[in-house]
């Protein structure tokens, strides 16, 4: 007999069907009465797959009184109470490194495309704009310095690309890395004041909430850029539209926001802003992989193996 599993949010359909073929599935998302099915299913779960939003929070876990293993498709896990988890018992695991090139591939696309106005290019061409003279000139990558806030997995593999470019890196983050001769700030604004260019790759949650504040983005300035591929959480949002509202800040490239899939309106309407719908990770090579560490997770707990990528 399959074992069951309690499957939370959509997952990517490679995924779900390796999970459908090996578990008696229960998809929470589908359930017209949330409640009810958790209670359905209360006795006998211990295992449960989680994916990017999807997460699940300590009112959940209370639900599911023999829960031990939250098998969760991300590398960031800020839509898991990871706190109320532990002191319940249950292990999360989740999807790091696999997606590391991909997310640092968009982000350095990210700070091309804010520097060199990519988008702003191809708007200017497909209008016919350009049968009417040259569009203005933009800033350089040249002779600049990307400050990295969070030099984490995805903060270094940024950094290495940035040097390929011919950026300097500085980096900001709880701690200064030993093996790195880069210049560290531990404080954000100090940072900003030093660098041409933000990007922020450290993980969501409480601990980074609003770390790009109001007083980094202005020390960052009118020639500044602020790249995210991180959470929307990480920046005061509100603060960072006002300020490419009023060219305080010189521009941006967002992959991720507060409210996805709602994205500010006031940003659509901005030239020097460049939006992403959160793709960090999502080419078929890396979402297959991060699948793939979903699936082998399960399989190691049911099997009473040590888990491939505990959090
Ligand atoms: C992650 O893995 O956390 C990416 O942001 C995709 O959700």
């Amino acid at each position: 007999m399959k074992r069951e599993l309690l499957v939370v949010g959509p997952m990517y359909p490679p995924t779900l069907a390796a999970l459908d073929a090996t578990y008696a599935t229960h998809k929470l998302w589908q359930a017209p009465d949330r409640d009810a099915f958790l209670a359905s299913l209360a006795d006998r779960i211990d295992a449960a797959a989680t994916s990017g939003v999807h997460g699940m929070n300590a009112a959940t876990m209370d639900k599911l009184p023999k829960l031990k293993i939250i098998s969760h498709f991300g590398v960031g896990v800020d839509s898991i109470d990871v706190d109320a988890a532990k002191q319940r018992g249950i292990t999360v695991t989740n999807t790091p490194e696999v997606l590391n090139a991909d997310v640092a591939d968009l982000a350095i696309a990210l700070l091309l495309a804010a520097v060199r106005r990519i988008p702003m290019g191809d708007r200017y061409v497909r209008s016919g704009k350009w049968l009417k003279g040259p569009m203005p000139l933009s800033e350089t990558l040249q002779g600049k310095t990307l400050g990295i806030v969070g030099l984490g997995r995805i903060g270094r593999e940024i950094a290495k690309r940035a040097q390929s470019f011919g950026l300097k890196i500085a980096y900001q983050g709880r701690n200064r890395k030993s093996d790195v001769s880069w210049p560290y700030f531990a404080d954000p604004v100090a940072l900003a004041k030093e660098v041409d260019f933000i990007v922020a790759s450290c993980p969501g949650g409480e601990a980074t909430r609003g770390i790009i504040s109001r007083a980094v983005i202005d020390a960052l300035g009118p020639k500044g850029v602020f790249v995210n591929i991180s959470r929307g959480s990480v920046a005061d949002e509100a603060a960072l539209v006002e300020a490419l509202k009023e060219g305080r800040l010189g521009g941006a490239g967002l992959d991720v926001f507060v409210d996805e899939p709602r994205v500010p309106a006031a940003l659509l309407e901005l030239d020097n802003v460049v939006l992403q719908p959160h793709v960090g990770s999502a080419t078929h090579p890396t979402r297959l992989a991060m699948g793939q560490l979903v699936v082998d997770n399960l399989a190691a707990y049911f099997a009473g193996q040590p888990l491939k990528t505990p959090y």
